[in-house]
């Protein structure tokens, strides 16, 4: 399968603010293994605390949205460049910047990782960026939560959907930031680039790094994004 892995950043990061060694290595670790089984995987990690701590930093100074975004785009390029770290010899040796590099590396047989490219959006839009260039067949995305909820999932009477349309999740996630380092789970170049490409998409709990292999398997977690018409 030719798939596209976005790796949130808050994923990576313990509560003191500590990477998650471990958890790197047992992302790598499964990685690797879907790489030997065949699967061509491009890796789009987000940035996280860090990316969080210097956009607020910078706000504080009196930084504009694009120069906060940019310090985002370069914290998830450094988190993209720790999992090249884990990642070894199965790796692109650099973190991809540009999609033109994208359209060559990815056939080069190796995992290809990105962090962040332009401002204004997320890795999340990195990731759906990545899919419709390279034609995949899936797009996961492993978040801190167990998928999509019909409402703010904080509330008691949240539930998790199995599955849900495009409309519905931009219906959803509309009341989300806009702003550098407050966007959710997709922001809206995502959510426009999964619909006018259809890129079948399933968002999961990647806290559990045994989920990556049961998303590709396709075992029933998460919840999926389908593309159907308009009610
Ligand atoms: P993300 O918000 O994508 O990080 O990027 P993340 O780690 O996936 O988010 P969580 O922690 O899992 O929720 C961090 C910030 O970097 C900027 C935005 O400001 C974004 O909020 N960014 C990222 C861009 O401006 N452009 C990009 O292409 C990517």
């Amino acid at each position: 399968m030719r798939a596209v892995l976005k790796i949130g950043g808050s994923l990576l990061y313990d509560d003191d603010g500590q990477v998650r060694i471990d958890r790197l290595r047992e992302y790598a670790n499964s990685i690797k293994s879907l790489v030997n089984d065949g699967n061509l995987l491009v890796v789009v990690v987000g940035g996280g605390r860090p990316a969080r701590v210097y956009i607020s930093a910078a706000r504080t100074l009196g930084a504009d949205e694009a120069q906060c975004d940019w310090l985002g785009i370069k914290a998830a390029r450094n988190n993209a460049e720790l999992l090249g770290a884990a990642l070894g010899d199965f790796a692109y040796p650099k973190v991809v910047d540009d999609y033109d590099e994208l359209e060559v590396a990815v056939n080069l047989g190796k995992v290809v990782l990105l962090g962040g490219m332009v401002p204004g959006q997320s890795t999340n839009a990195v990731a759906a960026a990545s899919a419709e260039l390279i034609h995949a067949d899936m797009l996961f995305n492993a978040t801190n939560v167990d998928g999509v909820y019909d409402k703010n999932p904080e509330k008691p009477d949240a539930k998790k959907l199995e599955s849900v349309t495009i409309f519905q999740l931009r219906e959803i996630l509309s009341d989300e930031g806009i702003k550098a380092g407050q966007y959710n789970l997709f922001d809206p170049v995502a959510i426009r680039i999964v619909e006018r490409s259809q890129i079948p998409t399933v968002i999961f709990n990647g806290n559990n790094p045994e989920n990556l292999k049961k998303v590709f398997n396709k075992e029933k977690i998460g919840t999926r994004i389908t593309h159907g018409t308009k009610k």
